[in-house]
């Protein structure tokens, strides 16, 4: 699977995001070292808190399968271009990150813009 399958597969699954109150639908789409891909939208709450991010699901069913390497990660909103993650959601993916760190994919007028974590998130918390 290369990147534009990866961002391919985070704006299918962000029309499946639920966000009623915001209006903002999140799609991303995660890839392990080994090949095997896990996605995730946004999901909301009447109770604002709640409302998890695309990453933080799709690292959620990463980790379920077992997986606890991530090599890339695809973001697509229709909202907005170059949707990037938010910081609580840099921190969860550094926590997973790869041996070459974390390729973050997002799309600028159709093309695919590619940050490594490490600039996104400059020393990420480690316990
Ligand atoms: N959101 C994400 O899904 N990922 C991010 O990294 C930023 C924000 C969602 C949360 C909320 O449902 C909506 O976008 C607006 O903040």
């Amino acid at each position: 699977m290369d990147y534009q399958d990866l961002m391919n597969k985070a704006k299918e699954v962000s029309g499946k995001a639920y966000a009623p109150y915001s209006k903002f639908s999140v799609g991303a789409c995660l890839l392990t070292p080994d090949g095997k891909f896990y996605h995730g939208c946004n999901f909301e709450n009447s109770s604002f808190g709640l409302t998890i991010c695309a990453e933080r699901n799709a690292v959620g069913s990463a980790v379920a399968d077992g997986e606890q390497k991530i090599s890339a990660i695809a973001i697509y909103s229709p909202n907005q271009d170059n949707c990037l993650p938010c910081g609580a959601c840099r921190q969860v993916l550094y926590e997973f990150r790869g041996e070459n760190g974390v390729d973050v994919i997002t799309e600028i007028n159709g093309q695919l813009k590619i940050y490594k974590l490490d600039e996104l998130l400059p020393g990420g918390f480690d316990l």
